[in-house]
């Protein structure tokens, strides 16, 4: 019990150490810049918006795929695209293999469009990074905001970076918070950024937890009813099915329905309701339900802090000319 409790200190300064250090390290060198491309691709950015906006209005799940890639592209080695490298023969066991995403081949396409405006001067980890802003405005409504650019790809992709940096859905919310502030992401951060799963999509797998063998009191029981009616009982021959992360109101939309769909029970991961569990995450939840405008703000403004997480500017890394692949 001793033990357990100074280990769990331990971390707890580590990470505190750890995002200290981060912060300082943002606010001493300011890496990024706005209009990053102005010169070397003047169209960049809107050329980014334009391939981005398509693809999202011929199949509306894809802004949800954007969001996710960009989440896990920064919280794995920073926001560096190692997330998009596929594995190669001297490199099998890669990020990507780690978890199921979404819109590899939508971001290739991005950058497909962007290449033949100015080749090899557009990183992939800036595209994921516009692709998510874009998303924000084509999804979500969101008036438009600048994203910081001026990130470069990284070289190293690795599968166990993966299962050390991003949160298990099954967390309880001393361990989120301690996640998020391992990358210099504060408590509100965490609950603006949750809303994110006010769309897309999820795998049974990740809350059959909460379905079987009994039902999470702290889900609503109708609402879970619904899931069952889908998500077979784990150890089943019946798959693992997709569900969406919004029951309620459209699916598509990224918006502050999360919040409201948390305070009556209807979201889908532990880690979601996990929000309600303090008085001060549950009084931000409340007002992010009421105040759909403070929230797009504050939303913006994380999303733009999560692009800032280690990333790799002036002449580390380097720029890919195909962003599942390392240029050689
Ligand atoms: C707070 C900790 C988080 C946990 C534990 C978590 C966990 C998950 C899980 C398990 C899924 C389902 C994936 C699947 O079944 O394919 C998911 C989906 C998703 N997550 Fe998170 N997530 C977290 C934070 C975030 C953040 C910060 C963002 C973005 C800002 C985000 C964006 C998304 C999106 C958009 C989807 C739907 C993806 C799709 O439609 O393909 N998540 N998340
Ligand atoms: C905009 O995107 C569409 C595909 O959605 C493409 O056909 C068109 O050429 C693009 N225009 C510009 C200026 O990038
Ligand atoms: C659960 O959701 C159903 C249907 O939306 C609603 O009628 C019911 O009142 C909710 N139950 C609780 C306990 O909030
Ligand atoms: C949360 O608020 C309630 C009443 O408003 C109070 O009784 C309780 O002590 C608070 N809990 C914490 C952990 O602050
Ligand atoms: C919620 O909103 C109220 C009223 O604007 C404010 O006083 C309070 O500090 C907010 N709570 C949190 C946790 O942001």
């Amino acid at each position: 019990m001793a033990m357990a409790t100074s280990v769990s200190k331990a971390m707890l300064l580590t990470a505190f150490v750890v995002a200290a250090a981060l912060s300082t390290v943002s606010r001493a060198q300011s890496p990024l810049q706005v209009n990053f491309y102005s010169s070397s691709c003047p169209q960049a950015e809107a050329t980014v918006r334009n391939v981005t906006e398509g693809i999202i209005v011929k199949d509306r799940t894809m802004g949800a795929a954007f969001m996710r890639l960009f989440f896990h592209d920064c919280f794995v080695r920073g926001c560096d695209a190692s997330i998009l490298l596929d594995p190669t023969s001297s490199n099998p066991q890669v990020e990507k293999k780690a978890i199921t995403l979404r819109g590899y081949d939508a971001v290739n396409k991005i950058k497909a469009a962007v290449e033949a405006v100015c080749p090899g001067v557009v990183s992939c980890a800036d595209i994921l990074a516009f692709a998510a802003r874009d998303t924000a405005v084509v999804s979500g409504g969101f008036t438009t905001f600048d994203m910081p650019s001026g990130r470069r790809d990284g070289v190293v992709s690795k599968l166990f970076d993966v299962l050390q940096n991003i949160p298990s859905p099954i967390l309880k919310l001393p361990d989120l918070i301690n996640n998020f502030a391992a990358k210099g992401l504060s408590v509100d951060d965490l609950v603006t950024l949750s809303a994110a799963h006010s769309f897309g999509q999820a795998h049974c797998s990740f809350f059959n937890g909460r379905l079987y063998p009994t039902v999470d009191p702290t889900m609503n029981a109708t609402f879970a009813d619904g899931l069952k009616m889908v998500c077979p009982p784990p150890g089943s021959s019946g798959g693992d099915p997709v569900v969406s992360n919004n029951g309620v109101t459209d699916p598509n939309v990224l918006s502050n329905q999360y919040y409201g769909n948390m305070g009556v029970g209807k979201v889908l991961f532990v880690s979601d309701q996990q929000l309600m569990t303090s008085n001060y995450t549950a009084a931000k939840v409340a007002n992010n339900s009421e105040d759909a405008a403070t929230w797009m703000g504050q939303f913006a403004a994380a999303l733009v802090k999560l692009g800032s997480i280690q990333v790799l500017t002036g002449t580390a890394g380097q720029v890919r000319k195909y962003c599942n692949v390392v240029k050689s």
